[in-house]
């Protein structure tokens, strides 16, 4: 009997000690059910006894130069604090607003809706965003995000000040992003545009049951770490007919990704579709479950990239397609990249700890600017395993192009051009 409770109780410590060592610093969130499953989520009316919450009640002036960031704030607990079903409505005309929360949770049983049908734009003092990003909406079951309205960062004031973060590493400071999504779950952004953002555009994380449909994304090529739509942490998200144009990554994925699908997005100039870069932390969650089709790039850097660190974290990124996908003069079309940001010096160090799996490349055709148009780099230590690349046409304008492979032996399937490995 003694013996038995001994037993228990060491195991029990092992199960504690276990659980706070995988536990990381960070946890995957858990789906719980989609509310819009079967429902058309494109059509919008008031709800029976939806009441409107316009900020211009809360004492906003549509002026661009009044500081709204008051009036906002009241605003949306009037609309999310009381009870009953409540609509903030955001009307024509322009709206300075500095960095604050939409924090829930809210207290009516259905979503909230933000109606956004002016211009938001960014107060320009960067030094207000210290402790955050610009517009961040936080604990919400719940949120439709629509109207048609434009959120404008005004980050052409700041982006000479940006720091270069996949440079500098876990220590650097990020331009603050315009649309931060935390904890959200049920989430439907639609039909907005978001323009010349400090630092992202739209951030995602630690959210479940995401749809962020129709989203234009606008700044110009040269803008510095302009993420387009960056997603960490979340499970169920479909972004799709989206019109992206800036001067980082177009939609950029990272650790604790679960389930993703692309469809339909537009984008260039900008860095691409990336999976990365992943063991840049410690603990990192894996990247599981990303499809990626129908999508088109227009003078980019990169087409459809994944990438890891060199002699850092472990990680993992598996079960990822990218398909139907149109290129034209694209730097680097398709690219795994397990020795990014290497230089002379920290590549002789240690490989990639990231394991890439399970990885397919299917009908991609158009044109690339660069010799290299197929680049499949993969750690020594963990070379990729089952990579399939079927149906590839890729040209170039005035000379002949080829494909590097390094630790990997992909399965090579119908028509090849560039030629396989
Ligand atoms: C993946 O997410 C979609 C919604 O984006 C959902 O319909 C589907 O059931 C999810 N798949 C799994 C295996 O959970
Ligand atoms: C891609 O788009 C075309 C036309 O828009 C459509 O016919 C096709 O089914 C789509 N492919 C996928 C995989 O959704």
């Amino acid at each position: 009997m003694a013996t038995a409770k001994r037993v228990e109780i060491v195991i029990l410590c092992f199960a504690l000690a276990c659980y706070c060592v995988n536990a990381g610093p960070r946890i995957r969130p858990i789906a719980g059910p989609d509310i819009y499953k079967g429902q058309n989520i494109a059509k919008d009316s008031l709800a029976p006894g939806e009441k409107i919450v316009n900020v211009m009640n809360f004492g906003a002036k549509p002026d661009g130069e009044f500081d709204c960031t008051q009036a906002f704030m009241d605003a949306w607990r009037a609309a999310c604090k009381s009870p009953g079903q409540n609509r903030l409505l955001i009307p024509p005309g322009r709206f300075l607003v500095s960095s604050m929360f939409f924090a829930g949770p809210c207290m009516a049983p259905k979503p909230i809706t933000i109606q956004v049908v002016g211009t938001v734009l960014a107060t320009t003092d960067i030094s207000e965003y210290e402790n955050g990003e610009w517009l961040m909406f936080e604990d919400i079951a719940g949120l439709k995000l629509i109207g048609g309205g434009t959120f404008d960062g005004q980050g052409q004031e700041s982006w000479s000040q940006t720091e270069d973060c996949e440079k500098s590493g876990s220590t650097c400071v990020r331009n603050p992003s315009s649309l931060y999504f935390n904890k959200v779950t049920n989430g439907v952004i639609q039909n907005i545009k978001s323009v010349n953002s400090k630092g992202f555009h739209v951030f995602v994380t630690n959210c479940a049951n995401m749809r962020l449909r129709r989203i234009g994304i606008t700044a110009p090529d040269t803008s510095p770490n302009t993420d387009g739509i960056h997603i960490s942490h979340s499970i169920n998200v479909k972004l799709s007919k989206c019109n992206i144009r800036t001067g980082d990554d177009c939609v950029s994925m990272i650790q604790g990704v679960n389930n993703v699908t692309i469809n339909r997005v537009n984008c260039g100039p900008g860095h691409g579709i990336s999976i990365g870069s992943l063991g840049k932390y410690q603990n990192e969650l894996e990247v599981r479950g990303v499809r990626v089709l129908n999508c088109t790039f227009v003078g980019t850097d990169n087409g459809l990239r994944i990438k890891t660190w060199p002699d850092r974290y472990t990680g993992a990124a598996s079960d990822i397609t990218f398909s139907d996908i149109a290129m034209q003069n694209v730097k680097r079309p398709i690219i795994i990249d397990q020795e990014y940001q290497c230089t002379p010096a920290n590549c002789q160090k240690k490989p990639s700890l990231v394991k890439v799996s399970n990885v397919a490349f299917t009908n991609v055709r158009g044109t690339t600017i660069s010799p290299i148009a197929v680049d499949l780099r993969c750690s020594k230590q963990f070379p990729c395993q089952n990579i399939k690349i079927s149906n590839i046409y890729l040209k170039h304008a005035s000379s002949p192009i080829s494909s590097r492979c390094a630790n990997i032996k992909p399965v090579y399937i119908g028509m090849q051009q560039p030629p396989p490995c």
